[in-house]
C-alpha cells in the first residue's frame, strides 16, 4: 500500500494514541509514528512494545516535523496542548484529535488561533475499553468501530480526506456530523451511561454492608458497570466539557426514573410493564439495527439470496405461521379494547411486528411476542396517545392503511411512512372515503406515502359504496367509523376478507352484514378476549401448489384459516385438478379452520372464474406457478389489483417466467399462461415477499438452478419459509451478503 503521509505525531500514548500508533505501524501507513507524552515511562513501554518507531522529548520539536499531529490527551488537556504547540505548528501540518467531545475542542481552537485553521479536523473514534496506558495498546481496537470526524464548513477537504482515509485505513468505517449533534448524541449514547455507571458503584460502595453487596453482586451489577472502571480523569474532563448536553440527558433520565420509582410505589404494574416491554423491544430492535438485519429507515437491508436446486419434493405435515390479516387486527382491536388480550399464535413477520410497535409507540403495554403469545393491555377506543413521532410501518400495506382509518378519529396529530416499496404504493383509496367522513388527511406525491393526518376531526358516519374491491380499504373505514357520530356503511363490489368484521363482533361490537354491505354505529366499545390465530392459508399457499406440481406428493398443513374470504386458492387449484381434502373442520374463535392435505394429480389450465379473484388476491403468484406445469392454458382476468401490490405482481411474475422460458403473456388486468417447461435462470423478486417463494416452489418443476434476488422481505409474512421449505423436501439454500 502506498503511504499516506510520512510523518504522524501522537500527542499522548494512552489507549486510544497507542492503539493508533500501533495501528498505524502495522499496517505501514505512514513513514514513521512518533509518539509523544508527558509521562517518560509510557514512552519507553511505547518504544519496547513497538507501538511508535520514535519517542519525542521536545513537543515543539516533533510538532514542527510532523506532517499530521493526532491529539490523544485527555479533553480538558486539549486546550493546554493546542497553546504549547502552536508557535510550532507549520500551516500545512494537518491536526486530528480523538477526543469524546468536540464543541469545546472546536471553541479553544478558535480562541487560540483567531478561527479554526483549515487544516484542523476534529474527530472521535467510538472505540475504547476500560482497559487505559500504552500497555493496553491494541492494534485492531479500531476495526469494524465508527470514527466521526466533524469538519467545520471552513476545513480544508484534502485534509477532511486524509483525515478519513487514516481511519479507513485502520479499519474503521467514517462518518460524519457536525460538532453540535455529536455532542448530544454521544452525551445520550455514551456519556450519560458512563455517568450512571461511576455514580451507581459509587452510591453502592458507600453502604456499611457494601462487602456483601459486591460479594454477591453477579450478572446484572457487573454488566451494567463495566464502564465504572473507565478512566476517572477522561470522564471528569468529558463530564466538564460537554456540561449543557449532558445536564440535559441527566434531566431526561431523572424524569424516566421517577416515573419507574412511582410506578414501584403505587404498584401501578401497567406502567412498569410498559416501561420494561418498550425498552426490551427498542433494545432488540437496536440490536438489529447494529447487526444490519432490522425492518427500519436507518438500516441496510442484508442482501439475501435464495439458490433452489432442481427437482426435491413436498411431503411431510407442517404448520405454517400465524395469519398475517388477524395478526394485525388482534394488535389494533386488542389495543383499543378495554382490558387484557391475549393472543396466541401471532405472526411474527416484519409487517404485524411494525404494528404491534406502532402501537406501543401510542401508549399501548403489549409484552410479546414469544413464541406466538401476546398480551395486549387495552387502552379503551379513545385510550391512545400521539407517538413520538411518525410511525414507520416498513413494508406493511395494511398497516398504513388500516391505521389511516384509526387514527383519523384520535384527537393528535399522525403520520404514517414506510419503506420503498411502500412508498410507492397508492394511499388516496383510503384518503378519499376518509376525507367523506370529516377527516383531513393528506398523501404525499402521487398519492403515495407519508400519510399526514390531523387530528380533533369530528367524523361522520356515511356510506361507501367502495369501487374497488379491498378489505384494507373496508377495514380503514370501519375503523374510522368506531369513531363517527352515527352510522358507517361499506358496499363491496365483490367479498372481500372480513377478519375486521368478524373480530368487531368477538370483542363485542355490534357490526351489522346484509348482502355485500357492512355497517356499524360509531361510539361504541370493545372488550377484550383470547384470539387464537390460525395458520396463514397465504403462506399454507406455497406448500399446497407444491405438492400440487410435483408427483408423488402428499402435504399436509394444519390448522389453517378457511375464512370463505380466503379461500380462492383452494377452489382454483380444485378446478384445475389438484387433489385437496379439508379436514377436522372447526371453529376457533370465530374463524374456520381445518387441516389441509394436498395431494399431487395432474392439473389442466382453467380460466380462472373472476369472483375467485378477490378470494385469492395475495395467492396469484404461487398460482401462476401451477399454471404453468399445467396441461393447456390458464386465463387470468379482472385482477388488475396486483399490479398495485407489494409489487406489480403480473409483471414480476410474467418477467420471471419468461426467464425460466415458460409461455407466458401478461394483460393489462391478468395473463395468459400455457403449459410449459422451465428451466433455471436467475429471477429478481423486486423486495416482493410473495414473488420470491413462489419462485422458490418453481424449482421443484424446473430443470436448472433458480437464483432469485431481493429475498429479504419473506420475513415480512413468513419468517422461517427456507427452512420449512427444505423440511418438506424443497432444495432450497439461503444466502445473505
Ligand atoms: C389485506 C387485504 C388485501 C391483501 C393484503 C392483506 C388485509 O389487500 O392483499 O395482503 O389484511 O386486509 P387489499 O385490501 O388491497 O386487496
Amino acid at each position: 500500500m502506498s503511504k499516506l503521509t510520512k510523518r504522524i505525531l501522537i500527542v499522548g500514548l494512552g489507549l486510544i494514541g497507542g492503539s493508533l500508533a500501533k495501528a498505524l505501524r502495522s499496517r505501514t501507513i505512514c513513514q514513521t509514528v512518533i509518539g509523544y507524552d508527558r509521562d517518560q515511562a509510557e514512552l519507553d513501554t511505547g518504544l519496547r512494545l513497538g507501538v511508535i518507531d520514535e519517542a519525542a522529548t521536545d513537543l515543539m520539536g516533533a510538532v514542527e516535523n510532523a506532517d499530521v499531529v493526532v491529539l490523544a490527551v485527555p479533553v480538558k488537556a486539549m486546550e493546554t496542548v493546542l497553546a504549547e504547540m502552536l508557535p510550532a505548528l507549520r500551516s500545512e501540518t494537518i491536526i486530528t484529535d480523538v477526543g469524546s467531545v468536540k464543541g469545546n475542542v472546536v471553541r479553544a481552537a478558535e480562541q487560540l488561533f483567531g478561527a479554526v485553521p483549515e487544516n484542523f479536523i476534529p474527530g472521535h473514534p467510538i472505540a475504547g475499553s476500560e482497559k487505559s496506558g500504552v500497555a493496553a495498546a491494541d492494534e485492531t481496537l479500531f476495526e469494524h468501530h465508527k470514527v466521526i470526524i466533524t469538519p467545520l464548513p471552513e476545513s480544508n477537504p484534502a485534509a477532511v480526506t486524509l483525515i478519513a482515509r487514516l481511519w479507513q485505513a485502520v479499519g474503521a468505517e467514517v462518518l460524519q456530523m457536525d460538532v453540535e449533534r455529536h455532542d448530544e448524541v454521544l452525551a445520550a449514547t455514551s456519556h450519560l451511561p458512563h455517568l450512571l455507571a461511576f455514580s451507581l458503584v459509587d452510591t453502592l460502595a458507600q453502604e456499611q454492608d457494601r462487602t456483601d453487596i459486591f460479594r454477591y453482586a453477579a450478572g446484572g451489577f457487573r454488566d451494567f458497570t463495566r464502564i465504572a472502571a473507565s478512566d476517572p480523569t477522561m470522564w471528569h474532563d468529558v463530564g466538564l466539557a460537554n456540561k449543557s448536553a449532558i445536564l440535559q440527558k441527566i434531566d431526561e433520565f431523572t424524569e424516566g426514573l421517577a416515573q419507574l420509582r412511582d410506578a414501584i410505589e403505587t404498584e401501578d404494574g401497567r406502567t412498569m410493564l410498559g416501561i420494561f416491554t418498550r425498552a426490551k423491544a427498542a433494545r432488540e430492535h437496536f440490536s438489529k439495527i447494529l447487526s444490519g438485519s432490522a425492518y427500519s429507515q436507518v438500516m441496510n437491508i442484508k442482501e439475501t439470496t435464495f439458490h433452489v436446486q432442481p427437482g426435491g419434493q413436498a411431503n411431510g405435515t407442517i404448520r405454517v405461521p400465524g395469519d398475517k390479516s388477524i395478526s394485525h387486527r388482534s394488535i389494533m382491536l386488542g389495543s383499543l379494547a378495554s382490558g387484557v388480550t391475549e393472543v396466541s399464535g401471532f405472526l411474527e413477520g416484519e409487517d404485524s411486528l411494525a404494528t404491534l410497535q406502532a402501537f406501543r409507540d401510542m401508549g399501548v403495554v403489549i409484552e410479546g411476542p414469544h413464541q406466538g403469545e401476546v398480551k395486549i393491555y387495552g387502552v379503551g377506543v379513545d385510550g391512545l396517545q400521539q407517538a413520538p413521532g411518525p410511525l414507520y410501518v416498513g413494508n406493511s400495506g395494511t398497516t398504513i392503511r388500516l391505521l389511516s382509518g384509526l387514527l383519523a378519529g384520535q384527537k393528535f396529530d399522525s403520520e404514517l411512512s414506510g419503506d420503498a416499496s411502500l412508498s410507492k404504493r397508492p394511499m388516496e383509496r383510503v384518503a378519499k372515503p376518509l376525507r367523506l367522513m370529516g377527516a383531513v388527511v393528506d398523501t404525499g406525491e402521487n398519492g403515495c406515502p407519508p400519510v399526514k393526518i390531523k387530528g380533533g376531526q369530528a367524523l361522520k358516519g356515511m356510506h361507501y359504496d367502495m369501487p374497488i374491491a379491498s378489505a384494507q380499504v373496508k377495514s380503514c373505514v370501519m375503523l374510522a367509523g368506531l369513531y363517527a357520530e352515527g352510522e358507517t356503511s361499506v358496499t363491496e363490489p365483490a367479498p372481500t376478507r372480513d377478519h375486521t368484521e368478524r373480530m368487531l363482533r368477538g370483542f363485542g361490537y355490534q357490526v351489522e352484514k346484509q348482502d355485500n354491505k357492512v355497517t356499524l354505529s360509531g361510539g361504541g366499545s370493545l372488550q377484550a378476549g383470547k384470539i387464537d390465530v390460525p395458520a396463514d392459508i397465504s403462506s399454507a399457499t406455497f406448500f399446497m401448489v407444491a405438492a400440487a406440481i410435483t408427483p408423488g406428493s402428499d402435504i399436509t398443513l394444519e390448522h389453517v384459516g378457511i375464512n370463505p374470504t380466503r379461500i380462492g386458492v383452494v377452489n382454483i387449484l380444485k378446478l384445475m385438478g389438484t387433489n385437496i381434502e379439508l379436514l377436522n373442520e372447526r371453529e376457533v374463535g370465530g374463524e374456520p379452520v381445518a387441516d389441509i392435505r394436498v395431494r399431487y394429480a395432474p392439473l389442466k389450465g382453467i380460466n380462472i372464474p373472476e369472483d375467485q379473484v378477490p378470494l385469492a388476491i395475495d395467492e396469484f403468484p404461487a398460482l401462476f406457478i401451477a399454471a404453468v406445469c399445467a396441461e393447456g392454458e390458464t386465463v387470468l382476468t379482472g385482477a388488475e389489483e396486483l399490479r398495485v401490490k407489494e409489487s406489480d405482481r403480473i409483471q414480476a411474475m410474467v418477467d420471471g417466467l419468461k426467464i425460466l422460458g415458460a409461455d407466458i403473456e401478461g394483460t393489462p388486468d391478468g395473463a395468459i399462461i400455457r403449459g410449459s417447461e422451465m428451466g433455471g435462470g436467475v429471477i429478481e423478486s423486486h423486495d416482493d415477499h410473495r414473488i420470491a417463494m413462489s419462485f422458490t416452489i418453481a424449482g421443484l418443476r424446473a430443470k436448472g438452478e433458480i437464483e432469485i434476488r431481493e429475498c429479504a422481505n419473506v420475513s415480512t409474512s413468513f419468517p422461517n419459509f427456507v427452512e420449512l421449505a427444505q423440511q418438506v423436501g424443497i432444495n432450497v439454500r439461503k444466502e445473505e451478503l
